[in-house]
């Protein structure tokens, strides 16, 4: 096939809804992450930057140029999320469901029947789903299968306060995804979107990056809501999304049966980030330790739970008892990877829990925020995850930070490469490739300093600019092929 990828490849940019929506329109000020960034302390304490997201890119009013730009850019694909705080302002937790549980007390099933739907559309905000419709209509005008993640981070406030969770004053049922009540309301609204969206859309992502969440929110105190630094919280919030991908999955699809175009009705999926870990010294029997122990804990574990239904709550490597719930695997039709990096992992004595003992040797190559650039890590990532779950996989997102866009074009023909050799040398099918993001954009905690678009935007008129590196993806993608 020389550099050509396969015939109905997808090639997208992807997008995440807080952190591109805003800007222009109506802001969604009702979510945990709202909460987070605008928060004072957080603030004081560098936790956030203090940038804030009505400051974004503007794509709730901007999207019709947008999509075009995608479109011209060569796209054939768009990956962007619902906001679930936009969705449902206030709780859906007075919508009485069905609830099975499995013998150990595990929530099985959620029943959400007709009666529930009507309820959750009484409660719904009509006019931020017309607008996700919009959208969705123009991705399919500008010949853009749209992928659509359900969970891509902010969740209402009304299910999570961060601050009072950061601050160890918040009840039970305010704790977001400490809370097993919040895998409830999620299985709600996954339903509901699903249903009043599902005619525009066939392709589904259910959790963004597991181990993101978990880490950052539960065991890396600071950067994300809500800032904790305790393992079984950890765990526990692993374990949680895990399930919700479960839960997920099967409201989708019940919910969905409406075909937009050739892949439908729904093809649902989770998407991981997965690093390349290598030890920091390949003769140190530490590092090596702690980098399998990286390897289990952050690509391992959840794709485990999700896919087979281990969930080794206490890490030993093994899934048994109360940790072996086969019954709580739903599907996964395809694997979402995010590949960004490796990591050099070297062991660090650090006096709490021995399990947390590591740290990461600098990068070698490192992009503006010192993430380590290594295109070969993610044909290993691919063949690894293909041979373990033996599911299509879609490139759901890989990019760089670059401001002065330097690396980006190397950066993208290198993972390319590497997925054209996985796909054609190692036989994963990888059946396309978002890059992260079309523009810059809200990262996180770490605000509008990090650049990771294909294109730049003045904050003041919004304008998109296109950096070199656009035109380098654009005849890619346009060729299908690289040249
Ligand atoms: C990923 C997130 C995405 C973006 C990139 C840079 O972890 O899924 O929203 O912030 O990192």
């Amino acid at each position: 096939m020389g550099g050509s990828f396969p015939e109905g490849f997808l090639w997208g940019v992807a997008t995440a809804s807080f952190q591109v929506e805003m800007g222009r329109g109506e802001a969604a000020d009702g979510s945990d992450w709202w909460s987070w960034v605008h928060d004072g302390e957080n603030q004081r304490r560098g936790w956030v930057s203090g940038d804030v997201p009505e400051d974004g890119p503007g794509f709730w009013e901007l999207y019709p140029k947008d999509l075009k730009l995608a479109h011209e850019l060569g796209c054939n694909a768009f990956r962007l999320s619902v906001d679930w705080a936009r969705i449902f302002p206030s709780s859906t937790e007075v919508v009485d469901v069905e609830v099975h549980r499995d013998r150990y007390g595990n929530i099985e099933k959620v029943w959400v029947d007709e009666r529930a739907m009507r309820e959750l559309g009484r409660l719904s905000d009509h006019a931020a789903v017309r607008r996700y419709r919009s959208i969705l209509a123009e991705c399919r005008k500008e010949g853009l299968e749209p992928m659509v993640t359900l969970y891509h981070w902010p969740i209402p406030l009304w299910l999570h306060d961060p601050i009072a969770t950061r601050d160890g004053t918040a009840p039970p049922g305010k704790r977001g995804w400490l809370d097993e009540g919040t895998l409830i309301e999620f299985a709600k609204y996954c339903a509901y979107v699903a249903r009043t969206l599902g005619d525009l859309v066939d392709l589904w992502g259910t959790i963004n990056e597991v181990k993101i969440v978990s880490d950052h929110g539960f065991l890396d105190r600071g950067e994300f809501p809500p800032g904790l630094n305790d393992l079984s919280s950890f765990m526990t919030v692993m374990r949680h999304l895990s399930m919700a991908h479960g839960l997920a999955y099967e409201q989708v699809k019940r919910w969905d049966t409406a075909s937009a175009g050739p892949l439908g009705p729904s093809s649902v999926g989770i998407v991981a980030v997965l690093h390349y870990h290598e030890p920091a010294d390949p003769s140190s029997e530490a590092d090596m330790k702690a980098t399998l122990l990286n390897d289990y804990l952050f690509n391992e574990w959840s794709l485990n739970a999700v896919l087979r239904g281990d969930y080794d709550m206490d890490i030993d490597g093994l899934a048994v008892g109360e940790e072996a719930l086969p019954n709580l695997v739903k599907g996964c039709d395809w694997i979402g990877v995010n590949y960004y990096m490796r990591r050099r992992v070297a062991y660090v004595a650090k006096g709490g829990d021995p399990c947390l003992d590591y740290g990461f040797a600098p990068s070698e190559d490192p992009s503006d925020i010192g993430f380590d650039t290594y295109p070969e890590g993610l044909r290993w990532v691919l063949d690894w995850c293909y041979r373990t779950y033996r599911r299509p996989i879609y490139i759901t997102e890989n990019g760089i930070a670059d401001a002065a866009d330097s690396m980006r074009e190397r950066y993208i023909v290198g993972h390319l490469d590497a997925i054209r050799r996985a796909i054609e040398l190692d036989g994963v099918p990888v059946r396309g490739y978002f890059h992260w993001s079309l523009f810059d954009n809200l990262e996180w905690s770490s605000g509008y300093g990090v650049k990771f678009g294909l294109c730049s935007v003045d904050p003041r008129t919004k304008r998109r600019t296109p950096r070199a590196s656009a035109a380098a993806f654009k005849r890619i993608a346009e060729a299908n092929k690289l040249l």
